[in-house]
């Protein structure tokens, strides 16, 4: 690896998106810090990619552990330039019992789809505004804008991060800090559940992701279908977004 080689640090490296981003900063010439909590999975990509990619078992869900990422990535004189802060619960696990409200489902998704994301950004703030221009990049959802039934802690905890975002661009305005949104659409990914039109390889998505990063954008879309769909099922009144949501399921 050259000196001067990029760092970026990708969350939920393991599996899908995250998996996709990873490959293909490597194959842009980026070392990859890789953060999930599967060993096993990590180190097959640690396998595949080599040198350039450093794998690190965090739980975002814990601060500590969190903590101890980042203590790892400094011990070793590492700071990276480029944040996919993209770790989450999704799919099967993010489905709600439409029969029983549970809080601590709601409790658990922000945790990891929320806090998990912010802890990294208090962890490494004073390094980043220190060494230079940094993009902290995180993976929204089309369901921050329509929220379906069942999933309202995903939908709430995939809007409230994408808000953080958006003010937290404007509040560190001309420093080296960089806060941007991708509201991403369906992503054939074992985080997606469901066979939706227009999905998206996790392949497409890793290039669209890694393209989004240089384009300095604030907000990316990459499904115009899905950004058109979910604006249209939002404004309709409740009685015929079900119709239509029964008619597709
Ligand atoms: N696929 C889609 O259609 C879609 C659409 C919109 C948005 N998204 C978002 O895209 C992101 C990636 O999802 P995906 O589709 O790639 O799903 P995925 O294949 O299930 O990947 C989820 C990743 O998050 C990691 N993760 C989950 N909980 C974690 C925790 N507590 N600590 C550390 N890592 C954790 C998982 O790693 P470990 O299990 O190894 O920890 C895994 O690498 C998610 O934020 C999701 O909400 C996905």
């Amino acid at each position: 690896m050259l000196k001067d080689t990029p760092i970026a640090l990708v969350t939920g490296a393991s599996s899908g998106i995250g998996e996709a981003i990873s490959r293909e900063l490597v194959k842009r010439g980026w070392k990859v810090i890789g953060v999930a909590r599967s060993a096993e999975k990590l180190a097959a990509l640690q396998k595949e990619l080599s040198d350039s990619f450093l794998p690190i078992i965090c739980d975002v869900s814990q601060k500590s552990s969190i903590a101890k990422a980042a203590q790892e990535v400094f011990n070793k004189n590492l700071c990276p330039s480029l944040f996919f802060l993209n770790a989450g619960i999704a799919g099967e696990l993010a489905i709600e019992n439409p029969d029983r409200f549970d809080l601590s489902h709601h409790e658990r998704m922000m945790q990891v789809n929320y806090f998990g994301v912010l802890v990294w950004i208090e962890a490494f703030e004073k390094e980043c505004l220190a060494k230079g221009p940094t993009n902290f990049i995180v993976t929204s959802s089309i369901n921050a804008i329509f929220a379906p039934p069942t999933g309202s802690a995903y939908c709430a905890s995939k809007a409230a991060i994408a808000k953080a975002f958006e003010s937290l661009s404007l509040t560190y305005f001309g420093t080296n800090l960089h806060f941007s949104v991708v509201y991403a659409g369906p992503v054939d990914t074992p985080g997606l559940k469901g066979n939706l039109p227009f999905t998206w390889k996790a392949e497409k998505m890793g290039r669209y992701m890694v393209d989004f990063a240089f384009s300095q954008k604030g907000r990316g879309d990459p499904s115009l279908f899905y950004r058109v769909l979910c604006s249209f099922l939002r404004a309709l009144p409740a009685k015929y977004t079900m119709k239509i949501l029964r008619k597709l399921s």
